[in-house]
């Protein structure tokens, strides 16, 4: 038995469609089991349940072999289900209850920048995570995977230029930065659940383009044969955002801390890759025109 969580996710998905097309059985978990009506005709079980509240992973857990976590707190901003509360003490209560039910191994879906040092609070949890986990006595695979495609380039660019012809910018939107699928990320995952290579190590995987946010807006536009409209909210303003919201609103705070986090000094050209993905940026939008149109 294969248990998801964040199946209604765009990673934690395609791992449950993955694992259920090879005929796997596979148990999804959300907060709110309607978003997983498709996973359910597909023969997935169903279970409701939220990583702040450990009740119900003793009992979900029991025969489950291989535990894959792909949840996060960052999206959307929410004042109580953040950072601190899903990535660290909802992670936590995960591998403690995994180990009390004796679960096999369990694929950790950490951040390339991941670090006790990072900038970023999110990659310092993610970090934190990492080593609790290679702590707690449990096979592990811990995989960084880069940026998402389906998520950075097309929900947050093609489909608002898709639809309006307009797009807002965030971010330093000419720093470099390195692209993977999250469909081929899952594939990565489920392929190697039995290579004894994945066994207690770390993975860092992207896919084969090291782009900016301008030139994946080049190519959105190439494929989808229209000039988008482009606006900025500057930096400054949302950095003043970001430290006045901290107290309030951490969950705003700590988004707009990720979204500024691509600057000149953090580029990821450099980074050693453990795999390379196939699908390049070109190819993930291209194929979402087609599934779209
Ligand atoms: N997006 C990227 O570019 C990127 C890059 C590298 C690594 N990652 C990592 O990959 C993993 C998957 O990311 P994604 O972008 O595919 O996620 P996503 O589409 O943003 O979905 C987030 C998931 O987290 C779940 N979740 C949120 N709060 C929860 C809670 N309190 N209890 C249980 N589940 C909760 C949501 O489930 P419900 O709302 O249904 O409960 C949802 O399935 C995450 O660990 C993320 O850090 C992402």
């Amino acid at each position: 038995m294969h248990l998801i969580i964040g199946a209604s996710g765009r990673l934690g998905r395609y791992i449950a469609e993955n694992l259920l097309q090879r005929g796997e059985q596979v148990k999804a978990v959300s907060r709110d089991p309607e978003k997983l009506a498709s996973l359910k005709s597909k023969g997935a079980k169903i279970v409701q349940g939220d990583l702040r509240d450990p009740s119900w992973m003793d009992g979900t857990l029991r025969n489950v072999q291989y535990l894959f976590i792909a949840a996060h707190g960052l999206v959307p901003p929410s004042r109580r289900n953040t950072i601190d509360t899903v990535d660290d003490t909802g992670n936590r209560y995960l591998i403690d209850a995994a180990k009390r039910a004796g679960v096999q191994h369990i694929i950790f879906t950490s951040v390339h920048q991941a670090h006790p040092n990072a900038p970023m609070k999110f990659a310092r949890i993610k970090y934190k995570i990492e080593e609790y986990l290679k702590a707690s006595g449990v096979d592990y695979t811990i995989v960084r995977p880069s940026a998402f495609i389906e998520t950075h380039a097309i929900f947050r660019l093609a489909e608002p230029i898709q639809r309006t012809g307009k797009v807002t910018l965030i971010g330093d939107v000419t720093t470099p930065v390195m692209w993977i699928s999250a469909a081929d990320v899952a594939d990565y995952m489920v392929d190697n659940i039995e290579n004894p290579e994945m066994k207690n190590s770390t993975k860092v995987i992207s896919g084969p383009d090291i782009l900016s946010q301008v030139q994946v807006i080049e190519i959105i536009e190439q494929l989808l044969g229209k000039k988008a409209k482009l606006s900025r909210i500057p930096n400054g303003f949302l950095h003043a955002v970001r430290i006045l919201s901290r107290p309030l609103h951490p969950g705003i705070s700590n988004l707009l801390e990720a979204a500024l986090m691509t600057t000149k000094k953090n580029g990821q050209q450099s980074m050693q890759l453990d795999w390379t993905a196939p699908a390049s940026v070109a190819d993930v939008v291209y194929k979402w025109i087609v599934d779209t149109n």
